[in-house]
């Protein structure tokens, strides 16, 4: 089958809407047509070369070249056609993409951590996570699909691993944002952060990711929500959303925070800058009180292996610095639930929607993007 696509050849290259083939799916897999696209920030850590693997991680992985590239790990689509064994999903299904895949079996989502399901360690190659072998190729060449999904095609031949339900009635502009930005940021605060009552926290980086730390870290109860952006438009976005104070840069937050909390600083300071830089650690560190926790949710380039952290005063201060993907969720969990809180009015969706653009324009969108005009642009298809 044809599909129209967004297709990145290298770094530094804009993404090109080509036709690709997808092959029927096999065993275990399921043809999505994706009706929504959110363009997201990973994507354009390939654009950027920030998240394109090395030549020896490259080898790692089975060798081989890592463009092109099918871009798109946030969506929502309806199923068009499902291969042999798959139970949980018929064709018409209104689908949510989940980034994260989860077998449901493995160590990880036996335990309530389907975030680190084994099998996302396939969702960067060529092959289904499935069995390993390619549907979607452009000209004959096999294609990378981001996280598996690649929602930035018409058409994509998804393991059922990597899809969600989702209720019919629901908008799928909705749904998509869901998919990777809410649950990351909502998560992020209230899952990875463990945001308390009474809490302060902060929020660096006020994009579809960091909006929704802001929302969540509300929702938990923080007493203060402090949004961090140099960009204005985000900083009254996150106001809309949530936030109790703003500033456009660490620098400017830190004695303003240290005056608020009369120098006991935040108990949670969270992370979602457009890309994380080793030396941004230092301003969340300097955010960050006695007992506090740092989360780290931005992506950061994928050979970075130092950051600027003071380790006397990691160990002195008892504090915590964490990682997160999908913002610590169990997606088949989580989804459902994040989109019932929309249903019922509390978790804020539609405000998140700046600007819907068709395929042809997906270089536009991500300029919008750059240019910080966007809280989330998306694909309507
Ligand atoms: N951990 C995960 O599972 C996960 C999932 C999705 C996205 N991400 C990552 O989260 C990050 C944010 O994604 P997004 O889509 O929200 O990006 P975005 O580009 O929409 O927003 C980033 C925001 O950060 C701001 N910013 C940049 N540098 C800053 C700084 N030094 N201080 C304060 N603000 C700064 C920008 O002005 C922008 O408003 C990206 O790195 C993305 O790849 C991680
Ligand atoms: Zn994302
Ligand atoms: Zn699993």
């Amino acid at each position: 089958m044809k599909a129209r696509a967004g297709i990145l050849h290298g770094v530094g290259q804009e993404w090109q809407v080509e036709e690709i083939d997808v092959d029927p799916p096999k065993v275990g897999e399921v043809l999505v047509h994706w009706k929504y696209a959110g363009m997201c920030h990973s994507d354009e850590h390939f654009v950027t070369g920030d998240m394109v693997p090395p030549p020896e991680m490259m080898a790692m992985m089975g060798g081989g070249s890592f463009f092109p590239v099918l871009g798109g790990h946030e969506g929502a689509g309806i199923v068009a056609e499902v291969g042999p064994g798959v139970t949980s999903l018929k064709p018409g299904d209104h689908v949510s993409a989940s980034f994260v895949p989860s077998c449901g079996r493995c160590r990880y989502c036996s335990t309530g951590k389907q975030n680190l399901c084994d099998n996302g360690a396939g969702t960067l190659t060529k092959g289904m996570i499935t069995d390993g072998t390619s549907r979607h190729s452009v000209g004959g060449e096999a294609i990378t699909v981001m996280a598996g999904v690649g929602t930035f095609s018409e058409m994509a031949c998804v393991s059922e691993m990597s899809l969600i339900k989702v209720d019919d009635d629901l908008p799928l502009n909705a749904v998509a944002l869901v998919s990777c930005g809410v649950a990351t940021g909502w998560g992020s605060a209230c899952s990875r952060a463990n945001v308390e009552p009474g809490d302060t926290v902060v929020v660096v980086g006020i994009g579809g990711i960091g909006i929704n730390a802001v929302q969540g870290a509300r929702m938990a109860g923080a007493k203060r929500v402090i949004a961090v952006d140099p960009v204005e438009f985000k900083r009254e976005k996150a106001m809309e959303l949530g936030a109790t104070h703003v500033f456009a840069s660490m620098d400017e937050a830190i004695p303003q925070v240290m005056d608020m909390t009369w120098g006991q600083m935040a108990d949670k300071v969270i992370m979602t800058p457009g890309v994380m830089y080793g030396e941004l650690m230092a301003g969340a560190n300097a955010l960050c009180g006695k007992g506090g926790t740092i989360v780290v949710t931005a992506v950061a380039p994928i050979t970075q292996d130092t950051a600027s952290i003071n380790l006397f005063q990691l160990a002195m201060y008892n504090k915590e610095i964490k990682g997160t993907i999908f913002g610590s969720l169990n997606p088949r969990a989580d989804i459902p639930k994040l989109l019932s809180m929309y249903r019922e009015g509390q978790l804020k969706l539609d405000e998140l929607i700046t600007r819907e653009y068709p395929l042809d324009d997906i270089n536009v969108g991500y300029q919008h993007m750059r240019d910080g005009v966007n809280i989330r642009g998306l694909i309507k298809f």
